[in-house]
């Protein structure tokens, strides 16, 4: 089986419960006018980016420091320390201001307490003394020359996970959706279900629900991504093709003002989520969700990725 040949040859570290669950909502999918909706129950396994967490920590001699940057409410970065934490690795994160709502303020309380050093760059502009500021220190925190894994998790190896999980919804499911809507940040979770949808063979669209500026989040990056995560596997040995017309994706544009800054759709689809017991975050969930109550979605059987574990 696929999934067990890329765990016996990436040998990734453990870092959760999988499989995550899969929830039929159909209160929630009749309020919405679909005929089915699922919810892919992310938030509930440490988020989205512990899958990918998995593989970029994996191999790593203990004591190792891990770079990362992200905004201040990061859950990349909080994944980033919380794993590594309980993996005996130290972290340094560099981050940028972003909104401030209690969600991020909250995020970034527990990377305070979590990680080993926070260095907090004034604006965008100055992330990168922050950044070196952090690599540097790095170097005094633990043992060894300090990993970099870039923001969000973005590298084919992250994207393993990211396949991994949707070779994971292959099984939870009957036939296929005709749809999979999933926040798009830096693309590293969209193209890993997009290169699983490809190798399962589904015509399903995968929607990434753009929240971040277009230069992070783009199809040309995320499906860049995809590509080389297919050739990662290819290179371990293990024989994997996907058509490239197979390799789709449909970005869809729910940022507003700007990343972190919650929108009033978004708000409005966070608060009929709430009625039907679904918490989604204002940055990634509830603008994604969003999308969903668009009078021109014309979807009908769709799985919601639900990426956010609150911290
Ligand atoms: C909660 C949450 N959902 C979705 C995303 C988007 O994932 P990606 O960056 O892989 O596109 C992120 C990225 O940080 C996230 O933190």
């Amino acid at each position: 089986m696929l999934a067990t040949k890329i765990r016996t040859a990436f040998a990734p570290c453990s870092l959760g419960t999988w499989p995550a669950a899969l929830e039929a909502h159909p209160a929630l999918a009749r309020a919405l006018g679909l005929q089915a909706l699922w919810l892919k129950r992310e938030d509930l396994t440490g988020g989205n980016k512990v899958r990918g967490l998995e593989f970029l920590l994996a191999g790593v001699p203990p004591r190792s420091v891990f770079v990362t940057v992200g905004a201040t409410g990061s859950s990349h970065c909080l994944a980033t320390a919380r794993s590594a934490k309980t993996q005996g690795y130290r972290t340094a994160v560099a981050t940028f201001p972003q909104p401030d709502t209690g969600v991020s303020r909250a995020v970034a309380a527990c990377t305070a307490a979590t990680a080993n050093l926070v260095v907090s760059a004034s604006s965008l502009f100055t992330l990168p003394w922050a950044v070196l500021r952090a690599w540097r220190a790095a170097h005094h925190l633990g043992r060894g020359a300090p990993h970099w894994i870039p923001g969000g998790g973005a590298d084919p190896r992250a994207v393993l996970g990211q396949f991994l999980a949707a070779l994971e919804l292959g099984t939870q499911l009957d036939a296929p959706p005709d749809t999979i809507v999933v926040p798009l940040g830096t693309g590293g979770t969209a193209a890993g279900i997009a290169l699983g949808v490809a190798w399962l063979g589904w015509s399903t669209a995968v929607v990434g629900v753009r929240v971040a500026p277009r230069i992070v989040a783009n199809r040309w990056r995320t499906l860049r991504l995809a590509r080389k995560t297919a050739a990662l596997i290819r290179r371990a040995g293990i024989e994997f093709s996907v058509p490239r017309s197979a390799l789709r994706i449909r970005v869809v544009d729910a940022m507003g003002k700007g990343y972190g800054h919650p929108t009033e759709e978004g708000e409005r689809a966070g608060a009929l989520a709430a009625e039907h017991g679904v918490r989604l975050d204002p940055t990634y969930g509830a603008k994604a969700f969003s999308v969903l109550q668009r009078a021109d979605a014309n979807v009908q059987r769709v799985v919601f990725w639900h990426t956010f574990a609150w911290p």
